[in-house]
């Protein structure tokens, strides 16, 4: 596996296997690697020709300094793990070589969808997110980007993102892996204490009732009352602070508060456990 810094490198790797009318498969990440990125890696390697990964913490898409200085980093472990996958390059890069003057950032704000939501509560993160996969798109050029289910709403985003300006890259998108709790896997999981990380389940445990509920011949309530379990449950519980549930329809992002059949929806959770903030959905229908 090559293991690349600089952007002038990859241009050069990049353009050989191009040349060679090769397909690059991409999966941008942030480090602290686990399962979810391995099935993203592997989805990727038997697809293309060429496997790129990039770790890079974006400082663009964090609104929270301090989140930005306590997200997980573990650089040697990853390469190592990158190492005894299907992965070819891994790119390395620094701020100078991503953002080499403010003049680099760009304010993106093509869809709605940016500022609700996760965008609402963090403010500019997903301009921040665009500046950094539109950049990492056009140094890798790839045939096809690999993001997972676990950010849907980014997901949805950049979907729309290379919709709109039309660029010609295929998003894959894997399902979210969880442990054995069913706890999402997120880097951020490494901030969890034990007794965070057992109390971390009820966002999965709360999506799993709401869609039980919703699926059900005879549904105790409907959506809104719903909701107002978990908001219940959430206030009682001390560990845990509910961001928001919210259920929204596949197609176009809308919030909804009746479901219809043959409609995909997605339920979503955020919440602060202990200082850790968590994200998780689910589908339905
Ligand atoms: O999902 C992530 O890890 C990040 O938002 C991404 C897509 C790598 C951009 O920094």
């Amino acid at each position: 596996m090559k293991i690349v810094k600089n952007i002038k490198c990859l241009q050069e790797i990049v353009f050989q296997i191009k040349k060679k009318k090769q397909s690059i498969g991409f999966i941008p990440t942030m480090g602290s690697l686990h399962a979810g990125h391995l099935s993203l890696i592997e989805a990727a390697a038997s697809e293309n020709d060429f496997t790129i990964c990039s770790i890079y913490i974006n400082p663009t898409q964090f609104n929270d300094k301090n989140d930005f200085n306590t997200y997980p980093r573990s650089y040697e472990t990853d390469i190592e793990l990158l190492k005894s996958l299907d992965c070819d390059l891994v790119f390395l890069p620094n701020d100078k070589e991503m953002y080499p003057s403010n003049k680099s950032i760009v304010n993106y704000n093509f869809t709605f969808c940016m500022n609700i939501l996760e965008g609402e509560k963090r403010p500019g993160h997903f301009s921040g997110v665009i500046n950094i996969v539109n950049t990492l798109f056009n140094l890798t050029r790839p045939s096809r980007a690999y993001f997972g289910e676990k950010d849907y709403q980014q997901l949805w985003i950049i979907k729309s993102f290379v919709k709109n300006f039309q660029l010609p890259i295929k998003i894959r998108s894997c399902p979210t892996i969880r442990d054995s709790t069913g706890l999402a896997l997120s880097s951020r999981n490494d901030n969890l204490n034990k007794e965070e990380k057992v109390q971390a389940i009820h966002l999965f445990k709360t999506l799993q009732n709401f869609k039980l509920n919703l699926e059900s011949k005879s549904p105790k309530g409907g959506i809104i009352d719903l909701k107002k379990n978990s908001i219940d449950f959430f206030t009682k519980n001390s560990l845990i602070k509910l961001d928001y549930i919210e259920i929204i329809d596949e197609e176009n992002f809308s919030f909804v508060t009746r479901i219809k059949k043959n409609i995909k929806y997605r339920i979503l959770i955020a919440a602060h456990v202990g200082r850790t903030r968590l994200i998780d959905n689910i589908p339905i229908g």
